[in-house]
């Protein structure tokens, strides 16, 4: 699939803002600063696209946008975000539950992780929490270019070993990098599949 069309349709604080549910939906989510909006912008060939920013908490919103007119590709904001408050967190928190677990027309949560970091606890207790819930998902290893092909592959080795004693199958994993362009493909072919 190419990415021909891309618009931004809307920001929402909550579930019930969300644009009318009139096309399959999928979603990015990860921690604050993990590369979700560069990876958006990536797919869509449109660097202006979402908002990308060297700080992170930079998106804060759940962010609907209408790809090739057919399906929507929603930017969701970082979870673990170390600065922002306990209130601000715990509105997140709701915001992206709710979001996740009501939205009838979403088809997968592409979990992005660092390919740099050992898995960490608050990335593995979002995919095991997301698996308890049924929700498809794919992870997705974001900036595969900060490092050698071996250690991207440890990376995942690595994901693989901790996540193989809660799950039956293990979810499928993407290696991509927004700098190179690597895993583009991947990541189009996945969705493809779903809205065929
Ligand atoms: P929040 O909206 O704050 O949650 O962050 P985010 O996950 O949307 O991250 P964003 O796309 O804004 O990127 C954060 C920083 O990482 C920016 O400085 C990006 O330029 C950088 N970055 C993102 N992806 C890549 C990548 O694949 N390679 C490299 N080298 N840098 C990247
Ligand atoms: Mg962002």
């Amino acid at each position: 699939m190419e990415i021909l069309q891309s618009e931004f349709v809307k920001s929402s604080s909550k579930i019930e803002e969300c644009p009318e549910a009139k096309y399959p939906e999928f979603a990015f989510i990860g921690r604050s600063n993990v590369g979700k909006s560069s990876l958006v912008n990536m797919l869509a060939n449109n660097k202006k696209l979402a908002k990308v920013s060297g700080k992170p908490g930079k998106t804060q919103l759940i962010n609907h946008f209408l790809i090739n007119n057919n399906w929507f590709l929603v930017d969701l904001p970082g979870y673990g975000w170390a600065k922002a408050s306990k209130t601000d967190k715990a509105k997140w928190g709701e915001m992206i539950h709710d979001y996740i677990i009501g939205r009838e027309n979403l088809h997968n949560v592409f979990v992005l992780v660092d390919s740099r970091l050992t898995p960490q606890q608050i990335d593995v207790e979002f995919i095991n929490w997301l698996g308890e819930n049924g929700i498809p998902l794919a992870i997705i290893f974001t900036k595969a270019d900060k490092q050698s092909k071996n250690k991207n592959q440890s990376a995942i080795a690595k994901y693989r070993k901790v996540l193989k004693s809660t799950w039956e199958e293990l979810p499928p994993m993407l290696l991509t990098s927004s700098a190179s362009f690597e895993g583009k493909e991947d990541v189009l072919k996945f969705i493809e599949n779903y809205i065929r």
